[in-house]
């Protein structure tokens, strides 16, 4: 869920962000829904991808599909050759981000499932160990994904969660916002605390306005 961009953010995504037609449509598909705010900014995709490519990752798990932004990002990172699982529980979105992919030619690199994560995930578990998991969906499961990670991660995989500052309330109650409800601070905090004082990974929040918590497990 994104806030306000400041002029730093559009400095950033006008120097160095191209979005291809694919991107453009789920974004537009977004603000059909009225949710354009909850897929992620165009330089946090920029950033997935970056990451997904410096770390080699090749099959990649999405938990929170919506209409496909981020999974094309994901994708881009393996130069569109990798193979993507991603779990959408609202049949709107899930409708929306198959005309994406179908749209974006990448339908054979895309596994989407409708459904609840947690259920859902269990019917993937033999194909793994994943190269990288990236978590974007309901706030309160956030911990339940990691553990889901790290089991089905490969050595060296890498874990991606967004929104883990919360729009900065995890470190500051006070800060004035709509978009989170007090309920998921303490999910949040715990979430980050997991990652970052556990053994199995090295880990660091990277602050972008929404906060990316990354993972590599050990
Ligand atoms: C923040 S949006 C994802 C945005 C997307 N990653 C992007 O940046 O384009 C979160 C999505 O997770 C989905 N979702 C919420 N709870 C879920 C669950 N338990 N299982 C699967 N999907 C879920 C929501 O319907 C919503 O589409």
């Amino acid at each position: 869920m994104r806030i306000e961009k400041s002029l730093l953010d559009n400095y950033i995504e006008q120097t160095f962000v191209q979005e291809s037609l694919a991107m453009k449509l789920a974004k537009e598909k977004a603000l059909q829904f009225n949710k354009e705010g909850l897929s992620i900014s165009s330089g946090e995709g920029a950033l997935l991808s970056f990451l997904i490519r410096l770390s080699g990752a090749k099959k990649i798990i999405e938990i929170g599909t919506f209409t496909g932004y981020s999974g094309l990002w994901l994708l881009d990172g393996t130069q569109n050759l990798g193979q993507l699982w991603t779990f959408e529980l609202n049949e709107n979105y899930y409708n929306s981000a198959k005309e994406v992919f179908d749209f974006a030619n990448l339908s054979a690199h895309v596994n989407l499932f409708l459904g609840i994560a947690k259920e859902r995930l269990k019917e993937i578990e033999s194909l793994g160990p994943f190269d990288a998991v990236f978590i974007d969906a309901n706030k309160n499961s956030y911990s339940l994904y990691l553990d889901w990670a790290f089991k089905n991660l490969k050595v060296n995989g890498l874990v991606i969660a967004d929104n883990t500052l919360l729009s900065g309330l995890v470190y500051d109650e006070t800060i004035k916002n709509s978009l989170f409800s007090k309920g998921h601070i303490p999910k949040m905090q715990a979430f980050n605390i997991d990652l970052g004082t556990q053994i199995h990974f090295q880990s660091i929040l990277i602050p972008t306005k929404e906060g990316l918590s990354v993972g590599i497990k050990k």
